[in-house]
């Protein structure tokens, strides 16, 4: 490995030579000065490195790309021109973890050509052409993005990738949390390793995880991937705005300690069909100090575009429940009836079939999930199982799967809407794909008008299974564009999407901000497979590229309690899981269990009442990957009632539906009849969570980002002493777990007058929490 690197270095070093004038290295710093960044053109081939306060972050690694047809995207280039710009603007998200967004950036253009004659094509092109390919690099304080660029006046036209050879040259054996590289699933536990580790540990790394996979080598790792040296520099490598391009994931070479772009292919092999002209996405390397600022970083979403929609005014935050926990865990399930072993679409009679007494979705189930979410003040309530074709949805990759517009015969949908909107609540649709992308694109615009039609202003998506067209995989360009599709055709309609399967997100949702939410990435489904700390990664990996539909909020850990068969016992306490409201940023948030498992521990349940989901402030008070997170956020008021205005409409015509987080904001507890918001002044008001690992651990809070001279009155949700989530077998049973310790439902709940000079002490169990609400006094 050392001569290797050593060899890098004498390139660069040869370029620094007058022999090499007309080479000479092109270097772009950030703003702050500290990044270096070296671009430069060595016997033909492109090569840039990342320096920070003159210490190697990525050592030269190679650019470009293999292609079919004609010579490569590899060598034979000569630097033909460098632009330098500067760029510094501040925008406003239309949700998200702070009101403000600043994006500022140095940038530098280089334009490198294949002259003419010096590369062959098998259509002549290059004979009379020069094939241009344009690399811009963004300089930002924490963090570097650069992409590829083809203009029209190319020889290149449509072409095709066989490899990206994009490099990123790690300058040691770092440790990294990753979960491996797949063309077809995202659901993992992450592994804590070195690099040099990982080969050893993918197999284990493979257990446990989602279905169908496909593998693509022992060293292969799914961005964003977050690494740390052994100084202690926190470096992350992912992707943005990743439209008409397949997902790129790493593969290592654990001699040299260098990652290789390994893009998803589609089913012909191709890794990509490019049409000039085009960018591709932006490949960025993330650079900071302290695990904190990894969570403040707005590098993805500032490497996308703004938004592209005018009218937003129908984009709002949710706080949602859902028939879908007792699917999950086996209480009840998504289908309807056990008659039929086939189901065909259309001539498949559900109407004289015999109903299995235990489908979820079904009318009375339905209003009282209703009655529950709407008596608490929540949003919307998801239903899965509403329509027909569950009896054989999955595994038997089925084409016509679905229809997503024929409910089962106790799903009253017109009913059940009226009925949730006079309550205040919006029911949130569901469209299974079961992958099949083709089937869903055929009923996609009948689908979202039946939704405009009763009032349903969310979907969550899913894909579930081997993707249709068969061959793909769930992340290739083909399918890549299908969930953009979605997106886009959903905006039209004034719909709202949560995804789940589909591509982990890369930051689209600054251009598209109907998206909401995604899964993509092992979710709160997986129960007791999940490991401690899960929760203490995702935010530094996942979560880089958008909100995630985690699903918190699970009170009973016992899955005995929800069916005599399932022996699981998850691996948190209920102060953990109301931590998550405010660790985990999602404009989407799920209360996900049964109303008849909040009822007994409604004063904890309190705290997911009065948490917003919207933020104008976000402060990363204290975080170590894999081990914990706190952080503090302030709500950004002008969305806290956004989504209960439209629905709820009082006969009279005033506004009565307030949710419950506007009123706990407003200091409107328990107070009903209110006509709206209007006139009224909200309280300056904070939530504080944190989360841990296996390990208890004692945190201590200033309340200084209080304001100065206000007094608050702060709530206090902490595991009790004797609490713990931790259990050495999650399938032992509840009454021999609690013989070691297990005991996730103990809380303690206290009230205290604090102001910006007051500190909270806040102890975490194992596989813990905390959450605190904090809310001026008037
Ligand atoms: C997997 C999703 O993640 C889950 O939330 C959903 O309930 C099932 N698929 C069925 O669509
Ligand atoms: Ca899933």
């Amino acid at each position: 490995m050392k001569i290797i690197r050593h060899l890098l270095f004498l390139i660069l070093a040869a370029l620094l030579t007058p022999a090499f004038a007309a080479n000479a290295p092109a270097t772009l710093k950030s703003p702050d000065g500290q990044l270096e960044l070296t671009f430069a053109v060595y016997d033909g081939v492109p090569y840039y490195s990342l320096n920070r306060n003159g210490k190697p972050v990525v050592l030269p690694s190679k650019m470009g790309f293999t292609l079919e047809w004609r010579d490569d995207l590899a060598h034979a280039f000569v630097l033909k021109d460098t632009k330098y710009s500067t760029f510094d603007e501040t925008w406003e998200p239309v949700w998200g973890e702070e009101a403000h967004i600043r994006n500022h950036y140095n940038e530098m253009l280089v334009t490198l050509e294949q002259p003419v004659g010096s590369v062959e094509s098998m259509d002549h092109s290059t004979e009379t052409r020069a094939t241009v390919m344009q690399i811009r690099f963004r300089l930002y304080d924490d963090g570097l993005g650069f992409r590829y660029e083809f203009p029209i006046k190319n020889a290149l036209v449509c072409f095709w990738i066989m490899e990206e050879l994009t490099e990123f040259a790690m300058s040691g054996d770092h440790t990294a949390w990753w979960i491996p590289g797949d063309y077809d699933t995202q659901e993992y536990n992450y592994t804590q390793s070195k690099l040099s580790e990982i080969r050893k540990l993918w197999e284990a790394g493979h257990k446990n995880g989602g279905w169908p996979w496909t593998a693509f080598s022992k060293t292969g790792v799914q961005t964003a991937l977050q690494m740390k040296t052994d100084d202690g520099l926190y470096i992350n490598i992912h992707e943005a705005a990743t439209l008409d391009f397949p997902t790129m994931h790493l593969d290592l070479n654990d001699t040299t300690m260098t990652f290789r772009a390994w893009l998803c292919p589609d089913a012909t092999g191709y890794k990509g069909r490019i049409q000039a002209p085009c960018t591709t996405p932006w490949r960025t390397v993330m650079v900071c100090e302290k695990a904190t600022d990894v969570l403040a970083s707005r590098l993805i979403l500032n490497l996308n575009e703004p938004c592209a929609l005018e009218d937003v005014s129908w984009i709002h935050p949710v706080k949602y429940m859902g028939v879908w926990w007792e699917m999950i865990s086996g209480k009840s399930t998504w289908n309807y009836t056990n008659d039929f072993p086939s189901v065909k679409i259309g001539e498949t009679d559900f109407e004289h079939a015999t109903p299995n007494g235990t489908h979820g979705a079904n009318n009375a189930n339905v209003r009282r999930y209703i009655d529950f979410a709407a008596a608490n003040g929540f949003d919307g309530l998801l239903i899965e199982g509403w329509n027909v074709g569950w009896e054989d949805w999955y595994g038997k990759e089925k084409v016509f799967v679905f229809d997503f517009l024929t409910p089962y015969p106790d799903f009253d949908l017109p009913a059940l809407n009226q009925y949730a909107h006079e309550k205040g609540i919006r029911l949130i649709m569901h469209h299974e794909s079961s992958a099949s992308t083709g089937n869903y694109e055929r009923w996609m615009e009948k689908a979202y008008t039946l939704m405009n039609q009763y009032g349903y202003d969310a979907v969550k998506g899913g894909y579930v299974g081997t993707i249709i067209p068969f061959g793909e995989g769930h992340y290739s360009q083909p399918i890549n564009n299908h969930y953009h599709y979605a997106i886009e055709e959903a905006a039209k309609h004034h719909i709202m999407v949560n995804s789940h399967e589909a591509v982990r997100p890369t930051g689209l949702c600054r251009t598209w901000p109907n998206m909401i939410g995604n899964e993509s990435a092992m979710g709160t489904e997986f129960r007791e497979r999940i490991h401690p700390g899960h929760t203490t990664i995702l935010p530094f990996t996942r979560l880089q590229g958008g909100p995630m539909d985690y699903t918190p909020g699970i009170f009973e850990t016992d899955m005995e309690k929800n069916a005599p068969w399932n022996r699981d016992l998850m691996r948190h306490t209920i102060c953990n899981q109301l931590g998550l409201y405010v660790t985990f940023y999602s404009p989407l948030q799920m209360a996900a269990d049964f109303p008849e498992h909040y009822e007994p521990y409604m004063d904890a349940f309190q705290f997911i009442k009065d948490v917003a989901v919207d933020w104008d402030t976000s402060i990363y008070i204290a975080a170590e990957i894999g081990d914990y997170i706190v952080t503090a956020r302030h709500p950004k008021t002008s969305t806290l009632n956004l989504a209960a205005e439209g629905v709820g409409e009082l006969p009279d015509g005033k506004k009565g539906v307030i949710s419950n987080a506007a009123r706990f904001v407003y200091g409107l507890d328990g107070a009903n009849g209110v006509n709206g918001l209007d006139g009224m002044t909200p309280r300056d008001t904070w939530y504080v969570g944190g989360v841990t690992d296996e390990e208890a651990r004692e945190v201590e809070v200033k309340l200084d980002f209080l304001k100065p001279g206000l007094k608050y009155e702060a709530t206090i949700y902490a595991d009790a002493k004797d609490a713990s989530g931790w259990v050495s077998d999650v399938k032992m049973g509840w009454d021999a777990a609690q013989k070691e310790g297990y005991n996730p439902k103990a809380y303690t709940i206290t009230k205290k007058t604090v102001t910006s000079k007051s500190k909270l002490k806040l102890r975490m169990a194992p596989c813990g929490g905390f959450a605190v609400s904090i809310r001026e006094i008037k």
